[in-house]
């Protein structure tokens, strides 16, 4: 018989609600006993929804109540790394939601942690989670591509700006790169095989900003503050070239709002010597019989957020690694970080080094 975890949740904002707490409640392997969050209020409103009586308006008060043996983790960017360390230290084990951390030598101490402590720490990587970039993987893997030299990801949004923490630096540690460009990111970076960062080159722009256009649809904070974005010192829009040892490259854009046509979705494009693939539309494009030859994936669609959860316990359960690892994490905190110092230089930046310094 499988074990029953004890979960937590710290943070029952948006992602909690939508991704998090109704799939730790369905999960025959899970008893979700205890919420934390620093708006008590809302605590009580969602833990009471849930049926639970450990609600908590300090994190540190759940943790040390020894009630939980795995949280999650589910508040502004900033307070990530301090939360998935204290958990880990008193051997609670975290899926802390994306960006891992919002600075290299942070996410650095956090792998640190897990390593130290044996817990296990998976970062929140939704995308790597849908049947179709599982699918994807799976043709890499079995070396259709042959020789994988570049990478395009992409999301942009034409008026999708985040309403609250998001445009304040404070708490988010960055703008568009921080929130949705770490999905393309990571979904091109893991798609190519994991390459080793060399370099970046990069620009971050507050092309837009604050806008009133009207009758367009956005994510919300729980949080009342900043819900007009009143606070907007972070970018709306990023590009970059990122360059990986052995030559091979990534190139990056995404935006929060652009004067362009909106992506219906996350767009990754990987391409090598043999084969490449698309992940919107699904298709590996290749030669069949000295043909050029395109065909297309067919892959029911997932819920992602359902099977994360599901891989966590799954995880836990069985002792093995994540899909997305600490170190995989840290790994693309670098990369952001290594893109936001190029942009505030103004010119390819060599990547930030183990001792932390920048080249
Ligand atoms: N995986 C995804 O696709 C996805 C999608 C959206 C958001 N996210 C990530 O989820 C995180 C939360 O985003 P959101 O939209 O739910 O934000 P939110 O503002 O709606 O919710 C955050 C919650 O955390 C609480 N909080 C803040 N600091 C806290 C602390 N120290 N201790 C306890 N509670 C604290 C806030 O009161 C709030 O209720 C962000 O890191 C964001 O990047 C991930």
């Amino acid at each position: 018989m499988s074990k029953q975890w004890r979960v937590g949740v710290v943070g029952v904002g948006s992602i909690a609600k939508l991704g998090h707490l109704p799939f730790y409640r369905d999960h025959p392997d899970v008893d979700l006993v205890a919420v934390a969050d620093v708006n008590l209020t809302r605590a009580h409103a969602v833990g009471e929804e849930y049926g639970m009586t450990r609600i908590y308006g300090d994190a540190l008060q759940m943790f040390d109540a020894k009630e939980v043996e795995a949280v999650s983790i589910c508040t502004d960017n900033e307070s990530h790394v301090p939360l998935a360390i204290a958990a880990m230290e008193r051997g609670i084990h975290v899926l802390v939601e994306k960006p891992l951390a919002t600075r290299f030598a942070d996410a650095r101490r956090v792998e640190e942690v897990a390593n130290r402590t044996g817990c296990l720490c998976m970062v929140g990587m939704t995308h790597r989670y849908r049947n179709e970039a599982q699918a994807l993987h799976k043709v890499v893997r079995s070396g259709a591509l042959g020789e994988i030299y570049y990478a395009k990801a992409r999301i942009l949004r034409r008026r999708g700006t985040p309403a609250g923490w998001f445009t304040n630096r404070q708490k988010s540690g960055g703008g568009t790169l921080m929130d949705i460009g770490v999905h393309a990111l990571d979904l091109g970076w893991w798609l190519m095989g994991e390459p080793t960062l060399a370099s970046a080159s990069g620009i971050l722009v507050k092309g837009i900003g604050r806008y009133d256009t009207k009758m367009v649809d956005r994510w919300k904070s729980s949080d009342a503050a900043n819900q007009d974005n009143a606070i907007f010192d972070v970018e709306d829009f990023a590009a970059a070239l990122v360059r990986f040892e052995g030559g091979s490259a990534l190139q990056l854009e995404v935006s929060w709002a652009l004067n362009g046509r909106q992506d219906d979705a996350l767009q990754v494009e990987v391409f090598g010597s043999k084969g490449g693939i698309s992940l919107s539309p699904l298709c590996v494009f290749g030669e069949q019989a000295g043909f050029l030859a395109e065909s297309q994936l067919s892959v029911d669609g997932n819920s992602w957020y359902q099977d994360e959860i599901g891989h966590f316990i799954d995880c836990l359960q069985d002792g093995t690694s994540p899909l997305s690892t600490v170190q995989q994490g840290v790994q693309v905190v670098e990369m952001l970080e290594t893109i936001q110092r190029s942009a505030s230089v103004g010119f390819e930046v060599r990547k930030v080094d183990e001792r932390g310094h920048r080249g």
